[in-house]
């Protein structure tokens, strides 16, 4: 019989870093990468070119199932239009978080994430991938950050990308999508039962990335 194949999942709020650490682990394993928010981010961008209210559930759920995705290096292409900075800007963000709350989109997109799971392992980035997408994985990471903290980083990584920001906007949208996130009936971010929690205020990128890798050192041996 085949071994599973190691998935790593990293779960947690908006601006938590996530992304970041998740894909540096990735790259540290030479795993591949799950973008989770990305597919999200997608449907948003679409629906709203295609004048689908994100309110509409079926729609939203029906365009998704007729998008052509491809993740190439650090490019997004839909249906072969590279759209890779379209999806992070924070309109798009709030718009991810709106469609998110829908059952069926989320079904949907269910079998697109399990895809990705591909040897030799998989990194996974979300807020679902440790209770739902991925409930097996040996090893689940859940990110912490104050909100203040959040923002912040936000802040800056808008100022860095020479975008406008304010910190005060940027707080509130965070605010209000950590409610969203977190209380939507359908998959809302909560920290699965036999996650290991992993509090960031303090922490640099590169000490999160150790923990998390420390954390899977037990895992690679016992595959060995
Ligand atoms: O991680 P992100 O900021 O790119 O995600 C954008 C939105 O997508 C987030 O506010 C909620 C939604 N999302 C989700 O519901 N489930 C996921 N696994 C990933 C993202």
């Amino acid at each position: 019989m085949k071994p599973p194949i190691p998935v790593i999942t990293i779960d947690g709020p908006s601006a938590s870093g996530k992304g970041t650490i998740a894909q540096l682990v990735a790259a540290q394993l030479g795993f591949h990468y799950l973008d989770s928010g990305a597919l999200y981010r997608i449907v948003a961008l679409a629906t709203q070119q295609q004048n689908i209210a994100w309110s509409d559930a079926q729609a939203v759920a029906e365009c998704a199932k007729r998008l052509h995705i491809i993740f190439e290096n650090e490019q997004v292409l839909l249906n072969n239009k590279d759209i890779t900075n379209d999806i992070r800007t924070e309109a798009i963000g709030k718009g991810a978080s709106q469609v998110a709350v829908h059952a069926p989109l989320r079904d949907a997109l269910t079998h697109m994430q399990h895809a990705f799971c591909k040897a030799p392992g998989l990194v996974a980035d979300g807020r679902d991938m440790g209770t739902i997408i991925f409930p097996n994985a040996p090893l689940k990471v859940f990110l912490t950050a104050s909100t203040e903290v959040r923002a912040s980083r936000r802040y800056q990584q808008l100022i860095n990308k020479k975008q406008a920001a304010n910190y005060d906007d940027i707080l509130q949208d965070l605010l209000e999508r950590d409610e969203r996130d977190q209380n939507r009936a359908s998959s809302p971010l909560v920290m699965a039962d036999d996650a290991i929690l992993l509090e960031t205020d303090n922490l640099t990128i590169s000490q999160a990335v150790a923990f998390v890798l420390q954390k899977y050192q037990p895992f690679i041996q016992f595959s060995a």
